[in-house]
Protein backbone atom coordinates (compact mmCIF):
# COMPACT_ATOMS: atom_id res chain seq x y z
CA UNK A 1 0.00 0.00 0.00
CA UNK A 2 1.92 3.28 -0.73
CA UNK A 3 2.07 5.78 1.31
CA UNK A 4 -0.39 8.66 0.62
CA UNK A 5 0.93 12.44 -0.27
CA UNK A 6 -2.85 13.97 -0.17
CA UNK A 7 -3.55 15.93 3.12
CA UNK A 8 -6.47 18.28 2.50
CA UNK A 9 -7.24 17.45 6.78
CA UNK A 10 -3.82 18.02 7.38
CA UNK A 11 -1.85 19.91 4.00
CA UNK A 12 -0.75 22.92 6.07
CA UNK A 13 2.70 23.38 7.30
CA UNK A 14 3.60 25.32 10.63
CA UNK A 15 4.49 28.95 9.38
CA UNK A 16 5.62 31.85 11.77
CA UNK A 17 5.66 30.00 14.94
CA UNK A 18 9.17 30.45 15.73
CA UNK A 19 10.83 32.78 17.70
CA UNK A 20 7.75 33.01 19.59
CA UNK A 21 7.98 33.70 23.42
CA UNK A 22 6.79 30.85 25.85
CA UNK A 23 4.41 31.72 28.05
CA UNK A 24 4.99 30.73 31.53
CA UNK A 25 3.01 28.75 33.65
CA UNK A 26 2.30 26.66 30.88
CA UNK A 27 4.85 23.89 30.86
CA UNK A 28 3.73 20.39 31.45
CA UNK A 29 4.40 18.39 34.35
CA UNK A 30 6.23 15.18 33.83
CA UNK A 31 4.39 11.95 33.83
CA UNK A 32 4.91 11.35 37.78
CA UNK A 33 3.03 14.21 38.02
CA UNK A 34 0.65 13.08 40.81
CA UNK A 35 -1.17 16.48 41.55
CA UNK A 36 -4.74 17.09 40.26
CA UNK A 37 -3.95 20.69 39.00
CA UNK A 38 -6.77 22.02 36.34
CA UNK A 39 -4.99 23.85 33.39
CA UNK A 40 -7.74 25.68 32.48
CA UNK A 41 -11.31 26.02 34.90
CA UNK A 42 -13.22 27.37 31.86
CA UNK A 43 -11.69 27.90 28.69
CA UNK A 44 -12.90 24.65 26.54
CA UNK A 45 -10.34 24.10 23.45
CA UNK A 46 -13.01 24.84 20.32
CA UNK A 47 -10.64 24.36 17.04
CA UNK A 48 -8.61 21.40 16.34
CA UNK A 49 -6.13 20.52 13.36
CA UNK A 50 -4.68 17.56 12.08
CA UNK A 51 -1.88 16.47 10.49
CA UNK A 52 -1.77 12.82 8.65
CA UNK A 53 1.07 10.87 7.93
CA UNK A 54 1.35 7.27 6.45
CA UNK A 55 -1.08 5.22 4.38
CA UNK A 56 -4.59 5.77 2.96
CA UNK A 57 -6.02 4.07 6.21
CA UNK A 58 -4.58 6.77 8.35
CA UNK A 59 -6.12 9.41 5.42
CA UNK A 60 -9.46 7.82 6.40
CA UNK A 61 -8.55 7.46 10.31
CA UNK A 62 -7.89 11.08 10.02
CA UNK A 63 -11.95 11.67 8.34
CA UNK A 64 -13.01 9.62 11.32
CA UNK A 65 -11.58 11.12 14.50
CA UNK A 66 -12.45 15.01 12.36
CA UNK A 67 -15.89 13.63 11.90
CA UNK A 68 -15.92 12.63 15.64
CA UNK A 69 -14.99 15.61 17.16
CA UNK A 70 -17.15 18.29 14.98
CA UNK A 71 -20.21 16.20 16.48
CA UNK A 72 -18.90 17.16 19.86
CA UNK A 73 -18.45 20.91 19.11
CA UNK A 74 -15.24 21.02 17.88
CA UNK A 75 -14.60 23.42 14.86
CA UNK A 76 -11.83 22.31 12.10
CA UNK A 77 -9.34 25.12 11.37
CA UNK A 78 -6.96 25.32 8.34
CA UNK A 79 -3.41 25.88 9.97
CA UNK A 80 -2.00 24.95 13.19
CA UNK A 81 -1.35 28.32 14.09
CA UNK A 82 -5.06 28.32 14.86
CA UNK A 83 -5.67 25.46 16.66
CA UNK A 84 -6.31 24.58 20.40
CA UNK A 85 -5.90 20.99 19.45
CA UNK A 86 -2.99 19.47 17.64
CA UNK A 87 -3.78 15.74 16.05
CA UNK A 88 -0.62 14.51 14.67
CA UNK A 89 -1.93 11.22 13.20
CA UNK A 90 1.09 9.48 12.60
CA UNK A 91 3.00 5.91 10.90
CA UNK A 92 5.69 4.04 12.11
CA UNK A 93 6.32 1.49 8.82
CA UNK A 94 9.56 3.05 8.76
CA UNK A 95 11.82 4.53 10.72
CA UNK A 96 11.73 7.97 8.15
CA UNK A 97 8.33 7.96 8.59
CA UNK A 98 8.78 8.50 12.47
CA UNK A 99 11.46 11.39 12.20
CA UNK A 100 9.44 13.33 9.61
CA UNK A 101 6.86 13.48 12.57
CA UNK A 102 9.24 13.86 15.37
CA UNK A 103 10.98 16.73 13.39
CA UNK A 104 7.43 18.17 12.99
CA UNK A 105 6.32 17.89 16.57
CA UNK A 106 9.84 19.46 17.25
CA UNK A 107 8.89 22.66 15.52
CA UNK A 108 6.17 23.25 18.40
CA UNK A 109 8.93 24.19 20.60
CA UNK A 110 8.89 27.36 20.08
CA UNK A 111 5.09 27.76 19.94
CA UNK A 112 3.28 29.67 22.53
CA UNK A 113 1.52 26.98 25.11
CA UNK A 114 -1.79 28.84 25.34
CA UNK A 115 -3.92 29.62 22.51
CA UNK A 116 -7.18 32.15 22.78
CA UNK A 117 -9.61 28.98 24.19
CA UNK A 118 -6.92 27.67 26.68
CA UNK A 119 -3.85 25.33 26.93
CA UNK A 120 -2.73 24.23 23.65
CA UNK A 121 -3.39 20.40 23.86
CA UNK A 122 -0.78 17.73 21.34
CA UNK A 123 -2.26 14.54 20.83
CA UNK A 124 -0.16 11.92 19.51
CA UNK A 125 -2.54 9.30 17.37
CA UNK A 126 -1.92 6.28 15.10
CA UNK A 127 0.64 3.92 14.94
CA UNK A 128 3.17 5.72 16.62
CA UNK A 129 1.28 6.14 19.60
CA UNK A 130 0.64 2.80 19.34
CA UNK A 131 4.23 1.22 18.59
CA UNK A 132 5.75 3.74 21.40
CA UNK A 133 3.10 4.13 24.19
CA UNK A 134 4.64 5.58 27.05
CA UNK A 135 7.67 6.22 25.87
CA UNK A 136 6.34 8.87 23.23
CA UNK A 137 6.07 10.87 25.90
CA UNK A 138 9.98 10.46 27.16
CA UNK A 139 10.64 11.41 22.79
CA UNK A 140 8.68 14.51 23.48
CA UNK A 141 7.18 16.59 26.66
CA UNK A 142 4.97 18.78 23.70
CA UNK A 143 2.74 15.47 23.64
CA UNK A 144 -0.18 15.74 26.01
CA UNK A 145 -1.78 12.06 24.67
CA UNK A 146 -1.30 9.05 23.19
CA UNK A 147 -3.84 7.12 21.19
CA UNK A 148 -3.76 3.86 19.03
CA UNK A 149 -5.27 3.56 16.20
CA UNK A 150 -7.71 0.90 17.09
CA UNK A 151 -8.85 3.61 19.94
CA UNK A 152 -9.28 6.59 17.95
CA UNK A 153 -12.77 6.57 19.32
CA UNK A 154 -11.18 7.77 22.85
CA UNK A 155 -9.90 11.12 21.64
CA UNK A 156 -12.67 13.61 22.71
CA UNK A 157 -12.10 12.04 26.20
CA UNK A 158 -8.29 12.56 26.18
CA UNK A 159 -8.51 16.17 25.02
CA UNK A 160 -11.41 16.75 28.03
CA UNK A 161 -9.29 15.32 30.69
CA UNK A 162 -6.03 16.89 29.51
CA UNK A 163 -7.83 20.24 29.60
CA UNK A 164 -7.89 19.54 33.38
CA UNK A 165 -4.85 18.02 34.45
CA UNK A 166 -1.20 17.96 33.74
CA UNK A 167 -0.97 14.18 33.09
CA UNK A 168 -0.54 12.46 30.35
CA UNK A 169 -3.69 10.41 28.77
CA UNK A 170 -3.02 7.22 27.20
CA UNK A 171 -5.43 4.53 25.04
CA UNK A 172 -3.82 2.16 23.41
CA UNK A 173 -4.53 -1.91 22.89
CA UNK A 174 -5.99 -3.88 20.81
CA UNK A 175 -9.65 -4.14 20.25
CA UNK A 176 -12.25 -4.19 17.30
CA UNK A 177 -13.50 -0.11 17.23
CA UNK A 178 -16.98 0.59 18.07
CA UNK A 179 -19.13 0.61 14.79
CA UNK A 180 -20.10 4.09 15.36
CA UNK A 181 -16.64 6.04 14.71
CA UNK A 182 -17.43 4.75 10.97
CA UNK A 183 -20.66 6.98 11.00
CA UNK A 184 -19.56 10.12 12.15
CA UNK A 185 -19.86 11.71 8.90
CA UNK A 186 -16.77 13.63 7.41
CA UNK A 187 -15.58 13.45 4.34
CA UNK A 188 -12.21 15.25 3.14
CA UNK A 189 -13.63 15.32 -0.64
CA UNK A 190 -16.87 15.01 -2.36
CA UNK A 191 -17.21 12.23 -4.93
CA UNK A 192 -14.52 9.94 -3.40
CA UNK A 193 -14.29 8.10 0.23
CA UNK A 194 -12.13 5.66 1.27
CA UNK A 195 -14.21 2.58 3.35
CA UNK A 196 -12.46 0.47 5.72
CA UNK A 197 -13.45 -3.08 5.35
CA UNK A 198 -10.92 -5.14 7.62
CA UNK A 199 -8.90 -4.12 10.29
CA UNK A 200 -5.53 -4.52 11.34
CA UNK A 201 -3.30 -7.94 9.76
CA UNK A 202 -2.49 -11.21 10.35
CA UNK A 203 -0.21 -11.95 7.76
CA UNK A 204 3.07 -11.13 10.30
CA UNK A 205 5.56 -10.22 7.77
CA UNK A 206 8.66 -10.18 9.25
CA UNK A 207 9.80 -7.11 8.56
CA UNK A 208 6.34 -5.25 9.10
CA UNK A 209 4.89 -3.21 12.15
CA UNK A 210 1.64 -3.08 11.22
CA UNK A 211 0.12 -6.04 12.99
CA UNK A 212 2.15 -5.27 16.21
CA UNK A 213 0.22 -1.55 16.06
CA UNK A 214 -3.06 -2.77 14.31
CA UNK A 215 -3.64 -5.89 15.91
CA UNK A 216 -4.79 -9.25 14.56
CA UNK A 217 -7.08 -8.60 11.71
CA UNK A 218 -10.75 -8.30 11.78
CA UNK A 219 -13.48 -7.94 9.15
CA UNK A 220 -16.29 -5.13 9.87
CA UNK A 221 -19.59 -6.64 8.97
CA UNK A 222 -20.78 -6.45 5.76
CA UNK A 223 -24.15 -4.64 6.11
CA UNK A 224 -22.66 -2.35 8.28
CA UNK A 225 -19.99 -1.23 5.47
CA UNK A 226 -22.68 -1.33 2.47
CA UNK A 227 -24.86 1.05 4.83
CA UNK A 228 -21.96 3.28 5.35
CA UNK A 229 -21.24 3.32 1.18
CA UNK A 230 -25.17 3.65 0.89
CA UNK A 231 -24.83 6.88 3.13
CA UNK A 232 -21.88 8.03 1.37
CA UNK A 233 -23.41 7.75 -2.04
CA UNK A 234 -26.31 9.68 -1.04
CA UNK A 235 -24.45 12.80 0.44
CA UNK A 236 -22.70 12.68 -3.77
CA UNK A 237 -19.85 10.46 -3.32
CA UNK A 238 -19.30 8.67 -6.95
CA UNK A 239 -16.28 6.30 -6.02
CA UNK A 240 -14.92 4.52 -3.77
CA UNK A 241 -12.09 2.61 -2.23
CA UNK A 242 -12.35 -0.82 -0.45
CA UNK A 243 -9.31 -0.82 1.87
CA UNK A 244 -7.44 -3.24 4.60
CA UNK A 245 -4.22 -4.24 5.09
CA UNK A 246 -5.24 -7.71 3.11
CA UNK A 247 -8.37 -6.98 1.97
CA UNK A 248 -8.87 -10.46 -0.02
CA UNK A 249 -8.99 -12.33 3.30
CA UNK A 250 -12.34 -10.62 4.32
CA UNK A 251 -14.75 -12.90 5.91
CA UNK A 252 -17.48 -10.81 7.39
CA UNK A 253 -18.26 -11.78 11.02
CA UNK A 254 -20.92 -14.55 11.65
CA UNK A 255 -23.54 -14.43 14.41
CA UNK A 256 -24.25 -10.60 14.70
CA UNK A 257 -27.48 -9.47 15.43
CA UNK A 258 -27.43 -8.22 12.26
CA UNK A 259 -27.96 -11.73 10.63
CA UNK A 260 -27.38 -14.76 12.95
CA UNK A 261 -26.14 -16.83 9.93
CA UNK A 262 -24.34 -15.06 7.49
CA UNK A 263 -20.66 -15.32 6.32
CA UNK A 264 -19.58 -13.41 3.13
CA UNK A 265 -16.26 -13.95 1.77
CA UNK A 266 -14.67 -10.65 -0.28
CA UNK A 267 -15.78 -11.61 -3.63
CA UNK A 268 -19.17 -11.40 -2.56
CA UNK A 269 -18.84 -8.11 -0.71
CA UNK A 270 -17.39 -6.71 -4.21
CA UNK A 271 -20.88 -7.98 -5.90
CA UNK A 272 -22.55 -6.48 -3.14
CA UNK A 273 -20.94 -2.98 -3.54
CA UNK A 274 -20.86 -3.49 -7.20
CA UNK A 275 -25.02 -3.42 -6.68
CA UNK A 276 -25.02 -0.22 -4.94
CA UNK A 277 -27.18 2.18 -6.93
CA UNK A 278 -26.16 5.43 -7.43
CA UNK A 279 -22.43 4.10 -6.69
CA UNK A 280 -20.08 4.64 -10.10
CA UNK A 281 -16.46 2.54 -9.29
CA UNK A 282 -14.56 1.27 -6.73
CA UNK A 283 -11.58 -0.29 -6.14
CA UNK A 284 -9.52 -1.82 -3.09
CA UNK A 285 -6.29 -2.13 -1.55
CA UNK A 286 -4.15 -4.14 -0.92
CA UNK A 287 -4.32 -7.22 -1.92
CA UNK A 288 -1.56 -10.33 -0.82
CA UNK A 289 -0.72 -12.33 -3.37
CA UNK A 290 -1.01 -15.29 -1.47
CA UNK A 291 -4.71 -14.82 -1.42
CA UNK A 292 -5.25 -13.47 -5.16
CA UNK A 293 -7.28 -15.59 -6.67
CA UNK A 294 -8.43 -16.59 -10.34
CA UNK A 295 -11.35 -16.10 -8.91
CA UNK A 296 -11.03 -12.27 -7.67
CA UNK A 297 -9.60 -11.82 -11.39
CA UNK A 298 -13.17 -12.94 -12.70
CA UNK A 299 -14.76 -11.13 -10.33
CA UNK A 300 -12.69 -7.77 -11.39
CA UNK A 301 -13.87 -8.69 -15.07
CA UNK A 302 -17.49 -9.15 -14.42
CA UNK A 303 -18.30 -6.56 -12.08
CA UNK A 304 -19.00 -3.40 -13.93
CA UNK A 305 -18.43 -0.65 -11.66
CA UNK A 306 -14.64 -2.12 -10.44
CA UNK A 307 -12.42 -0.03 -11.53
CA UNK A 308 -9.12 -2.46 -13.57
CA UNK A 309 -6.50 -1.78 -11.61
CA UNK A 310 -4.69 -4.22 -8.93
CA UNK A 311 -2.09 -3.41 -6.47
CA UNK A 312 -0.20 -6.89 -5.73
CA UNK A 313 3.16 -6.16 -3.62
CA UNK A 314 6.11 -8.41 -4.78
CA UNK A 315 7.96 -7.45 -2.20
CA UNK A 316 11.32 -9.62 -3.45
CA UNK A 317 11.75 -11.26 -6.44
CA UNK A 318 14.27 -14.16 -4.89
CA UNK A 319 12.54 -16.75 -2.81
CA UNK A 320 14.92 -17.24 -0.26
CA UNK A 321 14.46 -13.79 0.62
CA UNK A 322 10.47 -13.96 0.15
CA UNK A 323 10.39 -17.00 2.73
CA UNK A 324 12.57 -14.57 5.26
CA UNK A 325 10.04 -12.18 4.78
CA UNK A 326 7.27 -14.97 5.50
CA UNK A 327 5.65 -13.58 2.48
CA UNK A 328 4.07 -17.66 1.70
CA UNK A 329 4.76 -17.48 -2.12
CA UNK A 330 7.49 -17.72 -4.70
CA UNK A 331 8.48 -15.87 -7.30
CA UNK A 332 7.08 -18.32 -10.23
CA UNK A 333 3.79 -18.19 -7.91
CA UNK A 334 3.56 -14.55 -8.08
CA UNK A 335 4.30 -14.87 -11.81
CA UNK A 336 1.85 -17.06 -12.49
CA UNK A 337 -1.11 -15.12 -10.60
CA UNK A 338 0.17 -11.89 -12.74
CA UNK A 339 -0.37 -14.10 -16.13
CA UNK A 340 -3.90 -14.82 -15.03
CA UNK A 341 -4.67 -11.41 -14.34
CA UNK A 342 -3.29 -10.15 -17.26
CA UNK A 343 -5.65 -13.02 -19.21
CA UNK A 344 -8.47 -12.26 -17.11
CA UNK A 345 -8.65 -8.51 -16.75
CA UNK A 346 -5.85 -7.18 -18.77
CA UNK A 347 -5.07 -4.12 -17.02
CA UNK A 348 -2.92 -1.94 -14.90
CA UNK A 349 -1.22 -3.62 -12.11
CA UNK A 350 1.20 -1.82 -9.44
CA UNK A 351 3.40 -3.06 -6.72
CA UNK A 352 5.76 -2.79 -3.45
CA UNK A 353 9.62 -3.59 -3.31
CA UNK A 354 11.43 -3.35 -0.37
CA UNK A 355 15.64 -3.61 -0.86
CA UNK A 356 18.46 -4.03 1.24
CA UNK A 357 16.66 -6.52 3.57
CA UNK A 358 18.71 -8.84 5.73
CA UNK A 359 21.09 -10.77 4.19
CA UNK A 360 19.93 -9.60 0.59
CA UNK A 361 22.89 -10.37 -1.75
CA UNK A 362 23.42 -9.47 -4.94
CA UNK A 363 22.27 -12.49 -6.63
CA UNK A 364 18.79 -11.72 -4.68
CA UNK A 365 18.76 -8.21 -5.75
CA UNK A 366 19.03 -9.31 -9.58
CA UNK A 367 16.46 -11.66 -9.32
CA UNK A 368 14.05 -8.86 -8.14
CA UNK A 369 15.48 -6.46 -10.88
CA UNK A 370 14.83 -9.24 -13.22
CA UNK A 371 11.52 -9.35 -12.25
CA UNK A 372 10.73 -6.01 -12.54
CA UNK A 373 11.91 -5.91 -16.05
CA UNK A 374 9.95 -8.54 -16.98
CA UNK A 375 6.31 -8.08 -15.20
CA UNK A 376 6.76 -3.91 -16.21
CA UNK A 377 3.99 -2.75 -13.55
CA UNK A 378 2.29 0.50 -14.64
CA UNK A 379 3.28 1.37 -11.24
CA UNK A 380 6.26 0.33 -8.46
CA UNK A 381 7.09 1.98 -4.97
CA UNK A 382 10.19 0.96 -3.92
CA UNK A 383 11.51 0.94 -0.26
CA UNK A 384 14.48 0.82 1.62
CA UNK A 385 14.38 -1.77 4.17
CA UNK A 386 14.02 -0.28 7.65
CA UNK A 387 14.88 -2.17 11.25
CA UNK A 388 11.24 -1.79 12.91
CA UNK A 389 12.19 -3.05 16.75
CA UNK A 390 9.94 -6.54 17.76
CA UNK A 391 9.80 -7.78 14.68
CA UNK A 392 11.21 -10.97 13.46
CA UNK A 393 13.78 -9.41 10.90
CA UNK A 394 14.36 -6.94 13.98
CA UNK A 395 16.24 -10.59 15.21
CA UNK A 396 18.24 -10.88 12.02
CA UNK A 397 21.52 -8.48 11.48
CA UNK A 398 20.83 -5.32 9.12
CA UNK A 399 24.02 -6.26 6.78
CA UNK A 400 23.19 -4.37 3.85
CA UNK A 401 24.80 -1.23 3.94
CA UNK A 402 22.79 2.13 3.76
CA UNK A 403 25.30 3.23 1.24
CA UNK A 404 24.21 -0.14 -1.12
CA UNK A 405 20.32 0.22 -0.08
CA UNK A 406 20.23 3.48 -1.46
CA UNK A 407 22.40 1.68 -4.79
CA UNK A 408 19.65 -0.81 -5.53
CA UNK A 409 17.19 1.74 -4.83
CA UNK A 410 18.47 3.98 -7.13
CA UNK A 411 18.37 1.44 -9.75
CA UNK A 412 14.76 0.09 -9.36
CA UNK A 413 13.23 3.31 -9.38
CA UNK A 414 15.37 4.28 -12.70
CA UNK A 415 14.35 0.80 -13.87
CA UNK A 416 10.92 1.48 -13.05
CA UNK A 417 10.69 5.25 -14.11
CA UNK A 418 11.56 3.79 -18.07
CA UNK A 419 9.08 0.70 -17.28
CA UNK A 420 6.35 3.33 -16.96
CA UNK A 421 7.09 5.75 -19.76
CA UNK A 422 6.93 2.64 -21.68
CA UNK A 423 3.70 1.69 -20.13
CA UNK A 424 2.28 5.70 -21.01
N1 LIG B 1 -0.65 -4.39 3.88
C1 LIG B 1 -0.06 -3.68 2.87
C2 LIG B 1 0.71 -2.45 3.29
C3 LIG B 1 1.89 -2.61 4.11
S1 LIG B 1 2.88 -1.22 4.37
C4 LIG B 1 0.72 -4.65 2.07
O1 LIG B 1 0.95 -5.73 2.48
O2 LIG B 1 1.07 -4.28 0.98
C5 LIG B 1 3.31 -0.72 2.72
C6 LIG B 1 4.61 -1.19 2.22
O3 LIG B 1 5.65 -0.70 3.05
C7 LIG B 1 4.83 -2.68 2.21
O4 LIG B 1 4.22 -3.28 1.11
C8 LIG B 1 6.31 -2.79 2.16
O5 LIG B 1 6.80 -2.74 0.83
C9 LIG B 1 6.77 -1.53 2.87
N2 LIG B 1 7.34 -1.82 4.19
C10 LIG B 1 6.72 -2.36 5.26
N3 LIG B 1 7.58 -2.51 6.29
C11 LIG B 1 8.77 -2.06 5.86
C12 LIG B 1 10.07 -1.97 6.46
N4 LIG B 1 10.29 -2.39 7.70
N5 LIG B 1 11.07 -1.43 5.72
C13 LIG B 1 10.85 -1.01 4.46
N6 LIG B 1 9.65 -1.07 3.84
C14 LIG B 1 8.63 -1.60 4.53
FE1 LIG C 1 2.52 -5.79 6.85
FE2 LIG C 1 2.51 -8.06 5.51
FE3 LIG C 1 0.33 -7.32 6.83
FE4 LIG C 1 1.06 -5.99 4.64
S1 LIG C 1 0.42 -8.14 4.71
S2 LIG C 1 0.43 -5.10 6.60
S3 LIG C 1 3.30 -6.08 4.72
S4 LIG C 1 2.29 -7.86 7.75
FE1 LIG D 1 -0.43 2.68 7.56
FE2 LIG D 1 1.92 3.36 8.47
FE3 LIG D 1 0.16 2.44 10.14
S1 LIG D 1 1.54 2.34 6.56
S2 LIG D 1 -1.10 1.07 8.93
S3 LIG D 1 0.00 4.34 8.95
S4 LIG D 1 2.32 1.97 10.17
Amino acid sequence: MKTNKKKKLSGCKDKGSSGRKKLSGCKRAGKTSANFSPRSADMTPKTFFIKTFGCQMNVRDSELIAGNLLSKGYKIVDSPEEADVLLFNTCSVRQHAEDKTWSEIGRYKSRPRSTVHGPLIIGLVGCMAEYHKYGAFKKSEYIDFVCGPNNIAAIPFLIEAAKKTDNKGMAVGQRQRDEFIYNTNFQNTADKSFIVITEGCNNFCSYCVVPLVRGIERSRHHEDILKEIKDLVSKGIKEITLLGQNVNSYISPQSTVHSPQSKVTFIELLKMVNEVEGLESFTFMTSHPKDASTELFKAMARLDKCAKYLHLPIQSGSDRILKLMNRKYTAKEFLNNIDEYKKIVNAKLSTDIIVGFPTESKKDFLATKKLLEMVKFDNAYIFKYSVRAHTQAATLKDDVSLKEKQRRHKILLDLQRKNSKIKK
